[in-house]
């Protein structure tokens, strides 16, 4: 079932994330709704908050944007209960966006590496490291189980600059192909 994505300005993406036992309701139906929401929304990665539940579960697939590059092999899965280990390497550029913001995009520099503890779909344990786009996106997700979102690096002239479309946001003035949920008092 696609779910609408919640919009910037909504409580539920400033707050810290609760981690999931096996025994959590439904937690398939969930992560299945969330790849659907996704693909839909023709995303990269989605965080549970950003659908309305404040657990820590996120997915990813980088498979979609790496087909052409053969260095590179993304990945394709649901992250449960995902602790940083690490960060390393130098910091590098890339412009995120974020299905949650729609039509703004901001350079935001993270360390090349992330080493990450979380539980796959069947609750095995697993420590692994990303590089590159598969480990940029997982710190994206990561920080929307943090209540962190990508504007919170942004330089204060891009802040400035992006301000009003933010406000916009808050009220449900976004121009996106996919269904969002806003906040209204
Ligand atoms: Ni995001």
């Amino acid at each position: 079932m696609i779910l609408p994505v919640i919009a910037f300005g909504h409580p539920i993406l400033k707050k810290v994330a609760s981690p999931i036992d096996q025994d959590y309701e439904d937690i398939e139906t969930i992560i299945e709704n969330m790849w659907e929401t996704m693909y839909n929304a023709h995303g990269i990665g989605l965080a549970a908050p950003q659908i309305g539940r404040s657990i820590r579960v996120f997915i990813i697939d980088t498979e979609q944007i790496m087909e052409d590059e053969k260095d590179l092999v993304g990945i394709k899965r649901a992250f449960i209960n995902p602790e940083k280990i690490s960060e390393e390497g130098d910091e590098w550029p890339y412009e995120e966006g974020c299905l949650s913001i729609p039509n703004i995009r901001g350079e935001v520099k993270r360390p090349q590496k992330v080493t990450l503890k979380y539980q796959d779909q069947d609750f095995n344990t697993i420590e692994e490291t990303f590089d590159g786009v598969n480990a940029r996106v997982i710190q994206h997700e990561y920080d929307h189980l943090e209540g962190k979102l990508f504007l919170d690096y942004l330089k204060p002239v891009k802040k400035r600059l992006i301000k009003r479309k933010l406000e916009g946001i808050k009220k449900g003035a976004v121009d996106a192909d996919y269904k969002m949920k806003f906040y209204r008092l």
